[in-house]
């Protein structure tokens, strides 16, 4: 069994990965406003990997005899001033995000827990993605600026963006 400390730090990051999906699903919800449906697209589909890395800390605590406990949520950031700036959220966000899988990793090791050592690598792995992924298209709107026919084909490029778990 994963000690106690380890496993209410890994519910902590369960709880914070359902905040994750809520902080997309408010920056989609931004998006479909401004009547970008691609661009809501690829959040609603971030909205769904963040529930997913919510569940695989679910299995993984219950795995390890520990009990799951679900917290209340802070309100996301609804209000974005432009598509950028909802990028740009979501890379900080990422970036806390890296921050604190690091953190658990740093307590698992200090407890030599290999098997969560072991279940964190697939998250530390995901997080070099996953601001990769916000990186690209920050560096994209960059290039776009105030173009409309740039932000119309990138918009078109994230619709196509599905969900599909890599375990
Ligand atoms: Fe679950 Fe986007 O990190």
């Amino acid at each position: 069994m994963a000690s106690e400390k380890m496993l209410k730090a890994l519910n902590e990051q369960l709880n914070f990965e359902y905040e994750s999906a809520n902080y997309y699903l408010a920056m989609g919800a931004y998006c479909a406003d401004e009547d970008f449906e691609g661009i809501e697209n690829f959040f609603m589909v971030q909205a769904d990997e963040e529930r997913f890395h919510a569940k695989k800390f679910y299995d993984y605590i219950n795995d390890r005899d520990g009990r799951v406990k679900i917290s209340s949520m802070e309100e996301p950031k609804n209000e974005f001033s432009s598509i950028k700036d909802a990028f740009e959220t979501a890379l900080a966000h990422e970036k806390k995000v890296t921050e604190r899988i690091n953190n658990l990793m740093k307590l698992a090791h200090e407890e030599s827990d290999y098997a969560t050592i072991s279940f964190l690598n697939w998250f530390v792995d995901e997080q070099v993605e996953e601001e990769a992924t916000m990186k690209t298209i920050i560096a994209k709107l960059d290039r776009i600026g105030d173009s409309p026919q740039g932000l119309f084909m990138l918009n078109k490029e994230l619709g196509s963006r599905t969900f599909t778990p890599v375990e």
